[in-house]
């Protein structure tokens, strides 16, 4: 059985290392992940006033994107030491409304990158705190902080260094039993 990927990227800048990064891992993906992008750059800020008749068809789309998938694949940068704005609504949108989440029970894995050497550390870890409370079991080994990331790819957009390959596969592998455990559709 192959199960439905939705993934997330951070990023919304055409050049983004991150969205790189997402492809490289999606074509790293074991034969029991099916992954499928899902945008967040189009969705007006949260704000429960517009739920109920003025609900924004973008909010619909998103939400119905995750709400059909089995699994969420974040892949993001850090920026101010914490993850972009725009996944952060795209996690509050999918949260209400309330009793209504999409993400409930969903299973999960977070890769960061960065051109720093932490690799994006802080914003890993603050998406996992709202991963947390949004009862989305994220995968928690291999952790998946990758630094140096602006001189990872070639051209083509293909990792350059062997050693970080090797371990983007292991890390898809475990996303791929991870997924296999926990998923609930
Ligand atoms: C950054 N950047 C950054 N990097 C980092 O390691 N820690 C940080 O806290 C921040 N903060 C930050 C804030 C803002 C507003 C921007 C635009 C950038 C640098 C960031 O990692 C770099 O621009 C990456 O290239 C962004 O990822 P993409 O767009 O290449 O995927």
């Amino acid at each position: 059985q192959a199960f439905s990927v939705a993934v997330l990227v951070g990023s919304l800048r055409k050049g983004s290392f991150n969205l790189k990064l997402a492809k490289a891992l999606v074509a790293l993906a074991p034969d029991n992940l099916a992954c499928e992008f899902v945008q967040i750059g189009d969705l007006p800020l949260y704000d429960p006033d517009l739920e109920g008749d003025a609900v924004p068809s973008s909010w619909t789309r998103f939400r119905e994107s995750i709400a059909k998938t089995s699994a969420v694949l974040f892949v993001t940068p850090e920026y101010n030491r914490s993850i972009p704005g725009g996944l952060k609504n795209a996690l509050d949108v999918g949260s209400r409304p309330m009793g209504k989440s999409v993400w409930d029970g969903k299973p999960a894995a977070v890769a960061t990158g960065s051109p720093g050497g932490i690799g994006g550390f802080g914003a890993n870890h603050i998406l996992r705190q709202s991963l947390v409370f949004l009862n989305v079991p994220a995968m928690q080994q291999p952790e998946a902080y990758i630094g140096g990331i602006a001189d990872l790819f070639d051209a083509d957009g293909n990792i350059a260094k062997p050693d970080t390959k090797t371990f983007l596969s292991k890390f898809m592998t475990a996303f791929g039993a991870w997924v296999a455990l926990h998923a609930k559709q």
